[in-house]
């Protein structure tokens, strides 16, 4: 396994939209195994294919009460429900935090490794997580679900305070700094790397 570089904004790569996977072939495994070890190293909850430079449509989450990471291969949210207001970070946006709207409760849908179905219906962090990790594998990106410019705050330079889901260094350093938001790539475009 390798912790492989993490992609950062504004990396064209992140606003790509990842390719569904037709087989689970054995070079999978190796980058799952790989971008497992690149979130444990950073302390993400989470990361997408895209942020390793890879646009396979996987991702990895393991919230804090997860024993194991959990590996979905295709994952489409089927359902949302709710509407609440949560703090959230990306390992490819180190040092800023946002204030972002996400559902209550979501069902989403995947393939494991093994090629079985899962199905999931969270709620709290896994719920935001899912959005998340799915958003990036469309080329979204949290900032993109900012309400206003005052929701993005700058906490630190430092990556592994991302995506812990605490705000405890909210509001030192805010200051104004340019951060380049371009929005996704539509999808009919073509994804030539
Ligand atoms: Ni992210």
């Amino acid at each position: 396994m390798a912790v492989l570089r993490m992609r950062l904004l504004p990396d064209p790569v992140l606003r790509k939209q990842a390719k569904k996977i037709g087989k689970i072939l054995p070079g999978l495994k190796k980058l799952t195994a790989d971008m497992i070890e690149t979130m444990h190293e950073h302390q993400g909850v989470g990361i997408a294919a895209n942020q390793v430079g890879s646009l396979q449509k996987v991702c990895i989450i393991q919230t804090p009460d997860m024993e194991e990471p959990m590996v979905l291969i295709n994952p489409e949210i089927t359902n949302r429900e709710g509407e609440r207001e949560v703090v959230e970070g990306c390992l490819s946006i180190p040092g800023y935090r946002g204030m972002v709207k996400r559902s209550m409760t979501v069902r989403a849908r995947a393939l494991g490794l093994d090629g079985k179905v899962i199905r999931i219906k969270a709620d709290e962090l896994l719920a935001q997580a899912l959005e998340h990790e799915t958003d990036h594998l469309n080329g979204i990106l949290y900032v993109d679900h900012l309400a206003s410019r005052e929701d993005l705050w700058k906490i630190s330079e430092h990556p592994e305070d991302e995506e812990d889901g605490e705000d405890d260094e909210a509001g030192d350093g805010a200051e104004e700094e340019s951060l380049a938001v371009a929005g996704p790539e539509s999808a009919s475009q073509d994804d030539s790397d």
